[in-house]
């Protein structure tokens, strides 16, 4: 579709994600063994969006090498480098150039939604609308930017209310049409210094230009906690089409939705679903358990984790039980072997470690 583009927003810094961020882009952390940017990617092509412009930050060399020229998904990737996490309406200002006149659909890159936007997009172009907010209703709408209706218009956007006028909360993807660059010009930095999207639409509501809601059904996360990135993998993980691709052997099972990915070896161990193992990697004598994600080139031998992300290149061996944890990259848990008996450890800044 050449009359839309998408801006997806892959900068900032990702405090709230350290150690796994530390050095790394948080939109490349993968859910179900898929990076979210790359899920993002994915969610815009299918809407038939072809001409994606991603803002990148500090992590950009990082995003650039995994993404490229986005011809894998036939897209045509534009980076727009921000110097600094200087907010969403800031992200919006420099890529004027690269939006133009067109109108756009603005995406969170850490974010993750059910059953696209496809008609959303079309719903926009369809109609005259200046802006439109996807909106969701939630049980604590004190902890998001709130939208407040009126005769199905939005009359006022709230950050963080203490006392919440609507339970409508912003999910992280907006449409636009040209008049957002005058707000974004217009407005001031926040008290946290960033140039706020909820102040450049509320600039927009205050001009008298078309506001309008969209509300989503389905669910919405945004993977900016681990807590969060945990949900967000339960919930994809069960959409997952069971596929085995890897080898399992004859003393090993499989129940429900399992993926097993090329040249991933199964043995003498269970998988319950919903679950992935991916590439290459080595599961031995070991129980991995539902909602669970193992990335590419692990071994974990005897064994069990259930509820947990483990990304690449991780070893887990003899560990009885590993439970709601997101294991980074490289990392080595095993017995210690020698005396005196003790916990060994090589952790890095921010991590966190539960012990029995
Ligand atoms: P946030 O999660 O609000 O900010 P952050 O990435 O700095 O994270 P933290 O609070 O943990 O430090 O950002 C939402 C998304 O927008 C995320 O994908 C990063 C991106 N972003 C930008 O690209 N530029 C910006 O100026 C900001 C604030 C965010």
């Amino acid at each position: 579709m050449s009359g839309i583009k998408a801006l997806i927003l892959s900068g900032g810094k990702g405090t709230r994600l350290y150690p796994l961020t530390f050095t790394s882009a948080k939109q490349l952390l993968p859910i179900a063994n898929k990076p979210v940017l790359f899920r993002v990617i994915e969610t815009v092509r299918d809407a038939g969006i072809t001409d994606v412009g991603i803002v990148v930050g500090d992590t950009a060399p990082e995003v650039m090498a995994a993404v490229g020229d986005g011809s894998r998904w036939g897209v045509r990737v534009t980076y727009i480098r921000q110097e600094a996490p200087l907010g969403l309406a800031h992200a919006v200002k420099i890529s004027r150039d690269y939006l133009g006149q067109t109108p756009f659909v603005m995406f969170l890159g850490d974010n993750v939604i059910q059953g696209g936007i496809r008609h959303l997009v079309r719903m926009f172009l369809e109609s005259e609308y200046d802006a439109q907010i996807v909106l969701k209703e939630v049980p604590d709408p004190q902890h998001y930017g709130v939208a407040e209706l009126e005769n199905g218009r939005i009359v006022r956007l709230v950050e963080k209310p203490r006392e919440p006028r609507s339970n409508l909360a912003l999910v992280g993807i907006y449409l636009f049409r040209p008049p957002i660059f005058e707000a974004v010009e217009a407005i001031r930095p926040s008290w946290r210094g960033e140039l706020e999207i909820t102040d450049a639409i509320q600039y927009l509501v205050e001009k008298g230009y078309k506001v309008y809601p969209y509300i989503h059904t389905g669910w919405w996360i945004d993977t900016g906690k681990p807590i969060d990135l945990l949900a967000a993998n339960s919930l994809v993980l069960e959409e997952l089409e069971p596929r085995v691709e890897g080898y399992v052997d004859r003393d090993s099972a499989l129940e429900g939705k399992v993926v097993i990915e090329r040249g991933a070896e199964i043995i003498n161990s269970r998988i319950r679903g919903p679950a992935i193992i991916g590439e290459h990697t080595r599961i031995i004598n070991s129980y991995i358990g539902p909602f669970t994600s193992i990335y590419h080139h692990c071994e974990i031998i005897n064994s069990e984790i259930e509820h947990s992300i483990v990304l690449e290149h991780c070893r887990i061996e003899d560990i009885p039980r590993i439970a709601d944890s997101l294991i980074g990259r490289r990392v080595v848990i095993t017995h210690s072997p020698m005396k005196p008996r003790a916990y060994k450890f090589t952790l890095g800044d921010y991590s966190q470690v539960g012990i029995l």
